[in-house]
């Protein structure tokens, strides 16, 4: 069975899903000394849809090149439905890709451009006509259809680069940073759409981003890179609420984060000498042992000093007493900053406009749970 064809045959079934659909192991690449991809492995689902998220120039783009056989690796594979597809040439692979620089035929019309694969792969005249219509009314460009792309706007020409890599019907998708130039409201609503159709096509999909919010929106497992490496590789729920690594705690969401020296090590907790005091964490460290202590800041709450009651005396809450430093209103929610010294950092959230009371240089007690704090060892 061709990859085109297997593309074909719908959305995932649950039996299809634990299997790896792309495997990608052990693949390396070195642009003459740099490496930018060490030994790197990813293996996605049928039917995902996979988010790799980094700083510029953690190699991203390099990666989606790497499966799209557009740039052949040092060492290690690509396999896709089980056939390794490494040493295949681009046009063989049923690989779609959206480029950062979305690529269009400058001479052609927008109608033209989506035309084209479908075309190629030959599709009868209405079968083309009907996949036109669909990917642009998919895109909102269906009343641009007969204007020259070099007439559009860049975010208008982005989407066109969408639509021209659905209507070939890749086995496999690859988007680079497809909605970079589209304003917030576009995007979102482009992010929805996107995510619709593909489950809907059963299209497996890896989508690169910077933005950490569309990657939690839009993925079913995020890989956080950095340096040529994944980081961790989980799903939205996982990479927020338990980060593997403090690259991958400062790369998604905020958080409060004081390090410290293991002070008091019990069989399933530390206590953790830190600058605001002991905070108690899970986990087995030595004592001894440099840490960071982490926190999200919805897990923080607070309460004037003084005004509040006393805290049930708990060893399941940790305490501290924080200066308020800078109040962040969100709309939906505030933050407040409090201070901390050096590399610390110390945030809560409230769910709510701040009504009173939140006077920058004053005290609050502020307390969290126990099992919502994280902690990582220092080197
Ligand atoms: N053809 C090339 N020759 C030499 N170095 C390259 C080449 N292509 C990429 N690099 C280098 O490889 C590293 C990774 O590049 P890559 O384009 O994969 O990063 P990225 O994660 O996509 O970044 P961004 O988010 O800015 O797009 C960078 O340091 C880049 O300068
Ligand atoms: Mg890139």
């Amino acid at each position: 069975m061709s990859l085109l064809a297997s593309a074909a045959v719908g959305p995932a079934r649950s039996g299809d899903t634990d299997r790896g659909y792309l495997e990608i192991a052990g693949l390396s690449k070195s642009f003459k000394q740099t490496i930018v991809l060490d030994d790197l492995a990813l293996e996605v689902r049928k039917g995902e849809f996979v988010s790799l998220l980094g700083p510029s120039g953690c190699g991203k783009t390099t990666l989606l090149r790497l499966v799209a056989g557009l740039l052949r690796a040092d060492r290690g594979h690509v396999v896709v439905d089980g056939r390794d597809i490494t040493a295949l040439p681009a046009h063989r692979r049923s690989v779609g890709v959206v480029f950062q620089n979305y690529a269009l035929f400058p001479h052609l019309t927008v109608a033209e451009n989506v035309a084209f694969g479908p075309r190629m792969q030959g599709a009868s005249r209405t079968e083309v006509a009907a996949s036109v219509q669909r990917f642009l009314e998919m895109v909102r460009l269906a009343e641009y259809a007969e204007r020259s792309v070099s007439a559009l706007s860049g975010g208008q020409q982005q989407r066109v680069a969408v639509a021209r890599a659905l209507a070939t019907r890749p086995a496999l998708l690859l988007l680079d940073e497809p909605f970079s130039a589209l304003d917030r409201k576009l995007r979102e609503e482009m992010e929805i759409e996107l995510r619709h159709l593909l489950r809907e096509l059963g299209i497996t999909a890896i989508f690169v981003t910077h933005d950490q919010d569309e990657a939690l929106v839009m993925s079913d497992r995020i890989a956080v890179m950095s340096a040529g490496r994944i980081e961790q590789f989980a799903d939205p729920g996982t990479i927020y609420a338990r980060p593997a690594t403090p690259f991958a705690l400062d790369f998604i969401g905020l958080a409060t984060k004081l390090h410290g020296r293991v002070v008091g090590a019990g069989a399933e907790s530390v206590t953790v000498e830190t600058a605001v005091g002991a905070v108690i964490a899970p986990g087995t460290y030595p004592e001894g042992a440099r840490v960071l202590v982490a926190v999200r800041p919805e897990y923080i709450d607070l309460a004037l000093a003084g005004v509040s009651g006393p805290d049930p005396a708990s060893s399941r809450v940790n305490h501290a007493s924080l200066v308020l430093a800078d109040v962040v209103f969100l709309g939906s929610r505030t933050l407040l900053h409090f201070k901390a010294e050096g590399a610390d950092r110390a945030i809560a959230e409230v769910g709510h406009a701040p009504e009173e009371g939140l006077v920058p240089g004053e005290k609050f007690a502020v307390r969290w749970p126990v099992e919502r704090t994280l902690v990582y060892p220092l080197p």
